[in-house]
């Protein structure tokens, strides 16, 4: 039995960890960690779980941990927090993995044009892209993984095998995301209030947001750069599921059977992603699983290719592949405690 701790638990992405893990099969969740809930049982925080998660939450400290014999812990914070912490849970044995951003840069100055001057810098050459499809091999290996943000999993897992097989050009490629109100996390804003969300649609970081750079790095690792991205993300009302609609230019004459050729052989025996071929795709189908669904349509008049990709930003998004990673980490089957069907409505 894997024993696992959470910090930052009470939150949406740590929440989602502890609902999946209580049903994993190899797991035995032993410290759960928060500040403003801290003395309360998980349950009570989160009613759902009623029957499931029982343990008490604590305020963070190394030593519970040390003392909960964790062997892997998910770091469930916001960005720039977990790099104060990271260092000596690795130090103690326990592997990491982390969902912030902290840990998802080689280059600590393109981390550091975004967030912060970075306090563990040393960590980011051990750490690995938790892209779990496409650095799955180095992600078994490793004992720390920089989780990736939910609009970067749903682009760039289309792209990259369409890009590494030469059928689209590697620029002028437009992302243009859709996410629920759960990705901007628990503590409620002026711009997650429901009165600023309901019956709202906007646009916001526009050509600005902090996973363009993210996004690029990666591409550049896997696809040879440079490949600058339009982003543009959108908060629509709803509380969980991301869209995001990507527009590239194809190279040559290539047909939408060219398409699938190509994803569905990247893709084959990883069974989360689903190809969508002349079928919709809709956040509602993917909704509680760690799927994610990808469709395409070409239009030929100007030869440009369209892709849809939907993801559970919480589940494929955050704790689903989160807990991917940690499968991988542990040596199980990456299903493990995830081969679950989505919600149908
Ligand atoms: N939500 C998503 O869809 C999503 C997707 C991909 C990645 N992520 C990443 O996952 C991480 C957690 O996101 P989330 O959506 O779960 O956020 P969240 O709901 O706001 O949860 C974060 C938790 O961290 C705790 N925390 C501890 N110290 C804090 C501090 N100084 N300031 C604020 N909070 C503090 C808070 O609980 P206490 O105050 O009780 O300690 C809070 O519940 C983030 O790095 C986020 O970028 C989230």
């Amino acid at each position: 039995m894997i024993h696992v701790g959470i910090v930052g638990a009470a939150g949406y992405a740590g929440a989602e960890l502890v609902r999946i893990l209580s049903a994993h099969a190899n797991v035995k969740l032993t410290c759960l960690t928060c500040r403003q809930d801290a003395g309360e049982r998980f349950d009570t925080i989160y009613p759902a779980l009623s029957c499931w998660a029982d343990l008490v939450c604590h305020t963070y400290d190394v030593k519970a941990f040390i003392d909960a014999k964790v062997d892997l812990a998910f770091i469930a914070l916001p960005h720039k927090l977990p790099m104060a912490i990271v260092p000596e849970l690795l130090d103690n044995g326990i592997k990491v993995v982390d969902l912030s951003a902290d840990f998802r840069f080689k280059d600590v100055s393109a981390y550091e044009s975004c967030y912060q001057k970075h306090t563990a810098a040393g960590y980011l050459q051990k750490a690995v892209y938790g892209l779990s499809e496409i650095y799955s091999e180095q992600i078994r290996q490793t004992g720390l993984v920089g989780n990736p943000g939910c609009y970067p999993t749903s682009i760039l897992m289309p792209l990259i095998p369409l890009l590494k097989a030469g059928l689209v050009e590697k620029q002028g490629i437009i992302a243009d995301s859709k996410s629920g109100v759960s990705g901007a996390g628990r503590s409620a804003s002026a711009a997650t209030h429901y009165c600023h969300v309901n019956e709202s649609f906007k646009a916001y970081k526009v050509a600005s947001h902090r996973h363009t750079p993210e996004m690029e790095s990666v591409l550049t690792d896997q696809c040879g750069g440079p490949i600058p991205l339009v982003f543009v993300p959108h908060l629509v009302p709803m509380t969980r599921g991301m869209q995001s609609t990507i527009y590239t230019g194809l190279k040559g004459n290539c047909t939408e059977a060219d398409i699938w050729d190509c994803l569905a052989g990247f893709y084959e025996d990883k069974p989360f992603v689903r190809l969508r071929r002349q079928k919709p795709v809709d956040t509602l189908h993917v909704k509680g699983s760690n799927f994610i669904d990808i469709g395409w349509k070409i239009d030929p008049r100007q030869n440009r290719l369209v892709i849809l990709s939907v993801i559970d930003n919480l589940v494929k998004g955050a704790a689903g592949q989160a807990i991917q990673n940690m499968n991988l980490m542990m040596g199980l089957e990456q299903t493990a405690g995830l081969w679950q069907p989505p919600c149908p409505v």
